[in-house]
């Protein structure tokens, strides 16, 4: 245990949090409940990461990833500074790997967004400083854990509900699959033929549901995915880097749109999820989008209180 005379810092078994199929579910729950403690938003907390810094890379757009991280290091005490990498993938000037070598002299921390999780990969390997992944494309752990930190707030324990994902088995499908397994929380993940979740993700994740009693359901209909679901969650159709594929995939995915008719599928007291942004009329309905079972900003406001947890945790 760290010493901090007012907020426990409990170890992770991890250094860096790269995916959270990384994470033990007791890493999952210190996490939550450092992101509870500082959520209730004590003042003497406020100085856990004095003259501490954050480096973030990112090579794609974001609004809530860049400004809850950036927020998080100024709540805590310490500092960010912020590489916009738009234009150039990581790597393309010089190495990741000097990159990182480079960056653990002047900072402590560092959040990537990346095309290639790979990158994530050789940051860490690469750096003696915590690497936290700001999304790649193969998850988006972050957000996985605000998300469970919302429904743990709805719900209190998520073990045993039925959290229903539809549309493209991406990145953020991926963080809710891992996740899911880890916390013992039934997971539907329906898409389209052909856009399926990793079958690597769902393998690890069913041998870990084994331990936590967790079910893990892979499913081409709808309907049958969002029936008496206690959450439907849904994502962008296309990601990312996707957007030359954005017509086809409209076509596509249109049956596994999140509107009123699917809702009224699930349990009547279930909520709405989304990583955001959101395009309504696509992917969901603005009724849906905007409607009373919709907990979108609070999971938006909840990527703060989870990040800052997870700064003030990995940064020693
Ligand atoms: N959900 C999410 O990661 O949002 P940004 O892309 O705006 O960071
Ligand atoms: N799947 C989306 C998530 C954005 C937060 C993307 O990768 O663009």
């Amino acid at each position: 245990m760290t010493s901090h005379p007012s907020l426990p810092l409990p170890e992770l078994s991890v250094h860096d949090l790269l995916c959270t199929s990384d994470l033990t579910t007791e890493d999952i729950e210190h996490v939550f409940t450092t992101a509870v403690t500082l959520k209730a938003g004590r003042d003497e907390h406020n100085q856990v990461l004095r003259q501490k810094r954050l480096a973030m890379i990112f090579e794609k757009d974001s609004l809530r990833t860049r400004f809850t991280f950036d927020i998080g290091m100024q709540d805590l005490g310490g500092s960010c500074v912020f590489m916009d990498h738009r234009d150039a993938r990581l790597g393309s000037r010089e190495s990741v790997k000097d990159m990182a070598r480079n960056l653990e002299r002047w900072v402590d921390c560092i959040v990537a967004r990346t095309f290639k999780h790979k990158v994530l990969d050789e940051l860490a390997a690469n750096a003696d400083i915590p690497i936290i992944n700001g999304l790649s494309d193969f998850v988006h752990p972050c957000q996985a854990l605000a998300d469970f930190m919302t429904l743990r707030e709805r719900w209190g324990n998520p073990a045993g509900k039925t959290l229903t994902y539809v549309g493209d088995g991406n990145n953020t499908c991926h963080s809710l699959i891992h996740t899911a397994a880890k916390l013992g929380t039934h997971i539907r993940a329906c898409s389209p033929e052909g856009y399926e979740p990793n079958a690597r993700v769902v393998s690890e994740a069913m041998r870990v549901a084994h331990q936590t009693g967790a079910e893990i359901s892979i499913l081409n209909d709808p309907d049958a995915a969002a029936d008496g679901a206690d959450a439907i969650y849904t994502d962008v159709w296309a990601s990312m880097g996707q957007e030359d594929e954005i017509e086809e995939r409209n076509g596509l995915f249109a049956p596994y749109q999140v509107n009123a008719d699917m809702m009224a599928r699930a349990k009547p007291d279930a909520f709405f999820m989304h990583c955001l942004p959101a395009h309504r009329g696509s992917e969901v309905t603005a009724d849906v989008m905007d409607g009373h079972q919709s907990i979108v900003y609070d999971i938006a406001e909840n990527r703060l209180h989870v990040q800052k947890a997870l700064l003030a945790l990995l940064i020693r």
